[in-house]
């Protein structure tokens, strides 16, 4: 496990990918699998709060998984409010502070009140900051960004010539947060999928073959301990 504190992530990023070939595997429907899925969110969400890491983000749906047949779509929000209204009071216990990134417009009423009302119950939360990504799309958000800065400019509130990546950041969904330092992608996939795509320059990737429902403390440890072990240079020497 990693002992170093100073070599502790301050934020993970995490592709929870593979809830429907987990559920295959076991001939079981796929909405079994992401309700294993949101079990394995539960344990990984507690160590990494006992650890001291300071933001985990979780991709929990994406702005392409709107593509997906009704159904499976219908489970996924209803599983998402369930999961909320069950896991805050220990969220608040645990002091993990909830926040979501994306076009939270997008998802159902019922599923929008239950997330605001999570994030307002965890606010005084003063450990762990768990950001949920939901309907959430990297290039979606830059375009956010891009549309939030013009407004500024017409405003007048920004001068052109004061744009830089810095500048830029405050009008992504991210703002408040540092970049991640760590991404996580279960399943072996070796792709971006969309995540995080401004956010992640820097990031150090570890991809596990592991479906997301499997993905374990023992896991998170062996990622820990990778990102311990390498040597972070930001293009520099
Ligand atoms: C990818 O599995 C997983 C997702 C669609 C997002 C993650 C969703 C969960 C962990 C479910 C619970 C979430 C919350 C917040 C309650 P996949 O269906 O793409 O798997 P596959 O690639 O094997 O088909």
């Amino acid at each position: 496990m990693a002992s170093d504190a100073s070599k502790l992530p301050c934020h993970i990023a995490v592709i929870m990918d593979g809830n429907g070939r987990w559920a295959r595997e076991r001939g079981l429907p796929r909405t079994e699998g992401h309700r294993a899925g949101a079990e394995s969110i539960r344990g990984i969400v507690e160590e990494c709060n006992r650890l001291g890491v300071r933001y985990l983000t979780l991709y929990a749906f994406s702005a392409e998984n709107w593509r997906r047949p009704q159904n499976e779509i219908h489970a996924l929000m209803a599983l998402l409010e369930f999961f909320l209204k069950q896991e805050t009071p220990d969220l608040v216990r645990n002091g993990v502070r909830l926040q979501a990134i994306g076009r939270l417009h997008d998802l159902p009423e019922a599923c929008q009140r239950q997330l605001h009302a999570s994030i307002e119950a965890t606010a005084g939360g003063s450990g762990l900051t768990l950001i949920l990504a939901l309907s959430y799309g990297g290039r979606e958000e830059i375009v956010d960004g891009v549309k939030s800065l013009f407004r500024h400019i017409q405003e007048g509130h920004v001068d052109i010539a004061m744009l830089d990546p810095e500048l830029f950041s405050k009008h992504l969904y991210t703002r408040y947060y540092p970049d991640p330092d760590l991404m996580i992608r279960t399943s072996g996939e070796m792709r971006l999928s969309n995540f995080l795509l401004w956010q992640l320059s820097y990031t150090e990737m570890v991809i596990t073959r592991k479906f997301w429902p499997d993905f374990r403390k023992d896991d998170l440890h062996a990622a820990l301990e990778e990102f311990a072990s390498r040597k972070r240079r930001y293009g520099g020497l």
